[in-house]
Formats: C-alpha cells, sequence, structure tokens
C-alpha cells in the first residue's frame, strides 16, 4: 500500500466530497439500486432516478412484484435498458431462491443478473465494509496517470494489472471510504479532458504529469466502431384513431421498450421511395392518408447513430384485435425511447388527426 497515495486521497475526499443519497445507506438493496442506476449514468442524471426507484421499489420485494413494463417505464430516459430488465429479473430470483434476502459476499453479489466485478465490489464494500477495490472508469484514468500505466484498459492483461494495483492500494481498514473516495477523485478531479493539473495534491508523484502525457492515458487499444441505422417509423392510426405500438422483443436496443411500426432501411429513404416498398404498402394497405413526414431525428447511442423520421399515417379501416392498439391519450403509459419521446413532445399527435 502506498502511503501517500491512500491518506492524500482520504484527505482530499473528507473536505470535498459531495453529499450524495447513497453515501448514507448501508442498505445493499438501495446500494445495487444506485450502482446499477450510475454503471453508465452521471450522478447529476441518475440522482433523480435513484430517488424514484427507492421511493417506488423500497425492497427487493417491491422490484420482484413490480411489471417488467413498469420498471421500464420508470427507468425511460436513463438509456442502456439491459440494466433494469436485469435488476428485475435479479430481485426476482432474489426472492424465489433467497426469501428476498441480499447476498452477502462478493461472490455471491456477483452471481446476481447485470453485476460484473465493480458492482460487486462496490456493493461488498459498501454495505458490508468488505474489501474489495472498485476499478471503474474513473480508476483507471486516475491510476493510469499517476503510476504511468499504459497497458490499454480495454485488454485482458490491463484490467487484470489495473485490478491487482486497485488491491494493493485499497485501505483495508476502511475499504468503503476509500473505494468512495478513489473514485470521486477521479470523477471530480482527475477529469477526462482539460484536468486543474496544477492544483492536484499528486502533482510531484503524478507520471503523467510529470512527464507531459495526461491527455494520452488511459490508454485504449480499441477505437469504437460506430454505425448508422435509419429508421422510418410509421405512426398508423385507424378509423377511431387508434395507434399501432410495438413491444421491441428481439435481441437490439430497447429490447422491452415500446416504439411504432418501423421499417429500417440500408441508407436514408425519402418519402416517394418509402410508399413505393411492399413493408410499408403491408402496413397500410392501398387507401390511406399521409398526415405529417417529421424531419429527421438523429439519436446518437455509444455504438450507433440513428436517424429516425416518423410518417403518421391515417387508415379508414379499424385495427385488427390481433394488433396492439393504444389511444393517443395513454401513450404516456408506455416506456418509449427517448428519442421517441422527443418527436412525441415536438409533434401533437391530437391535432393532427
Ligand atoms: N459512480 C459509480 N458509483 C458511484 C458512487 N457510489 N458515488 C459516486 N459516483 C459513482
Amino acid at each position: 500500500m502506498e502511503k501517500w497515495f491512500t491518506q492524500g486521497l482520504q484527505k482530499w475526499y473528507s473536505h470535498n466530497k459531495r453529499n450524495l443519497p447513497w453515501r448514507h445507506q448501508t442498505d445493499p438493496y438501495k446500494i445495487w439500486v444506485s450502482e446499477i442506476i450510475l454503471q453508465q449514468t452521471q450522478v447529476k442524471q441518475g440522482l433523480s432516478y435513484y430517488n424514484k426507484f427507492v421511493k417506488n421499489y423500497p425492497t427487493v420485494k417491491h422490484l420482484a412484484k413490480a411489471t417488467e413494463d413498469k420498471v421500464l417505464k420508470d427507468w425511460q430516459g436513463l438509456g442502456y435498458y439491459s440494466r433494469a430488465r436485469n435488476m428485475h429479473s435479479a430481485a426476482q430470483i432474489l426472492m424465489k431462491e433467497n426469501n428476498g434476502n441480499f447476498p452477502k459476499t462478493f461472490e455471491d453479489i456477483k452471481k446476481m443478473k447485470g453485476v460484473g466485478d465493480y458492482t460487486a465490489a462496490a456493493i461488498a464494500g459498501f454495505a458490508y465494509n468488505l474489501p474489495h477495490a472498485v476499478v471503474d472508469g474513473n480508476v483507471y484514468r486516475l491510476l493510469s496517470r499517476i503510476f504511468g500505466i499504459q497497458t490499454p484498459i480495454d485488454s485482458g492483461v490491463g484490467k487484470k494489472q489495473f485490478q491487482a494495483l486497485a488491491t494493493d492500494l485499497l485501505d483495508v481498514k476502511d475499504p468503503a471510504t476509500h473505494n468512495q473516495a478513489i473514485m470521486e477523485f477521479g470523477s471530480q478531479f482527475c477529469k477526462p479532458s482539460n484536468p486543474d493539473c496544477q492544483n492536484c495534491i499528486f502533482k510531484n508523484k503524478c507520471y503523467a504529469f510529470l512527464a507531459g502525457k495526461v491527455a494520452e492515458l488511459p490508454a485504449k487499444s480499441k477505437k469504437i466502431k460506430v454505425v448508422n441505422r435509419y429508421f422510418n417509423y410509421l405512426i398508423v392510426a385507424d378509423k377511431g384513431n387508434a395507434i399501432l405500438i410495438n413491444k421491441r422483443a428481439q435481441n437490439d436496443i430497447w429490447k422491452g421498450l415500446y416504439d411504432f411500426l418501423l421499417i429500417e432501411t440500408e441508407a436514408e429513404t425519402g418519402s416517394k421511395k418509402m410508399v413505393e416498398l411492399n413493408e410499408f404498402k403491408k402496413i397500410t394497405g392501398k387507401k390511406f392518408n399521409i398526415l405529417h413526414i417529421s424531419k429527421m431525428y438523429k439519436h446518437v447511442l455509444s455504438h450507433q447513430n440513428l436517424f429516425a423520421k416518423f410518417y403518421v399515417i391515417k387508415l379508414d379501416v379499424t385495427h385488427k384485435k390481433t394488433q396492439k392498439s393504444v389511444k393517443i391519450s395513454t401513450l404516456t403509459k408506455y416506456a418509449f425511447p427517448r428519442l421517441i419521446e422527443n418527436f412525441l413532445n415536438n409533434c401533437n399527435l391530437n391535432e393532427l388527426f
């Protein structure tokens, strides 16, 4: 253990920590909820969701008893929806196999759906003060810079190396505070771009600062490949203005959420070409009225750029009973991805029909 590092870190933390609700918690369930929310979400955005979840689902049992639709609706807007589906399913498994009791060891916590090394270490540390070092994006960044580790963080070797160093640095007398402190320092001080190195408590020790390599660390081996996808959404209303919606079941983005009838194309497709497509004709039949074609909406995900256009269409028939159709006024009950929510906020469907 490097004393200068561990002690410096905890001193900094005691003066600079943010007052966050999960930091007053030792209930492993609530810590779990906070860590799943914070896996791919910034604290600022995650806070209101955390408060909503612990209010709506104060225990494992409450979460397990809820419907997946309700859980996804409460998650709406956070993205990475598999986190919510896994959490919900893990709660049901805990009810079935463990009487709703939260596991008490790192190994058993890690067996839960959606929980990896980082989350298991965080829960074990914050709830039970067990000595497991957390390594998240913040920790990779500050360790690579301070200790000058150039191994790519997205390689197997790198992951092991960083975990070993973090474990070596862990203050086993107070792992909970140490883990909070190291993440807080990474997120609040050793920032990804333009960190305030001149005022850093580690400036005399930091390899990256002394070697002028702050912007180069942490090293990554792979570039993220981003694909473009083109979504053409058909919002199809029947005689009674009931609109067809679709629950996304395939293993793709937004599994479990709702959207409209989708025609995905290889490239941007104009409306003339769109109405000629067999897929389009199959949905609308011969008689239809296009009431509105939206502008192109661009929605950026981590590995995909989505380009979406919405066609609002009126038919002179009644939707079949086998199709899922809903009134405009009840659309808000369903969990839609943010892209669709944005469109619905811009377009007043009531006025169109
Ligand atoms: N990011 C992930 N876990 C966190 C925590 N417990 N506190 C602040 N930021 C976090």
